[in-house]
């Protein structure tokens, strides 16, 4: 393991998103009510933004491009995009399904670790 100090966990409010980068990863860390996430910081469908994504109840994020879903806390694909309705699917094959990475983070003394 390889613990990187990011920045107390004060310094990020709940909903709020940062992008940080380390060692040439911008990596996207995404605070919610019950948890702190770190994951790539562009969607692996198109290599777009994914800082203004959506993020659900049981903590699925929605790219707000495609509308392709990833689980936060595993990465799977839960759903490959979607939207626009009627040719989603085809804008979807223009890149091959794959998991959005994920980083592993932790809280101690109230600052935020992510291991790379
Ligand atoms: S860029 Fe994210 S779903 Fe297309």
């Amino acid at each position: 393991m390889a613990w990187r100090e990011l920045f107390s966990v004060d310094d990020i409010k709940v909903d709020e998103r940062k992008v940080v980068t380390i060692e040439d990863n911008d990596i996207l860390i995404i605070r919610t009510g019950h948890n702190v996430f770190a994951v790539e910081a562009r969607c692996p469908h198109l290599n777009l933004p994914l800082k203004r994504g959506r993020v659900s109840e049981d903590d699925v994020l929605t790219c707000p491009y495609h509308h392709s879903k990833f689980d936060l806390h595993t990465g799977e694909v839960r759903d490959w995009s979607t939207w626009p309705p009627g040719i989603g699917k085809a804008v979807g094959k223009l890149s091959k399904e794959k998991p959005l990475k994920i980083y592993p983070v932790k809280i101690e003394d109230n600052k935020l670790f992510i291991d790379l």
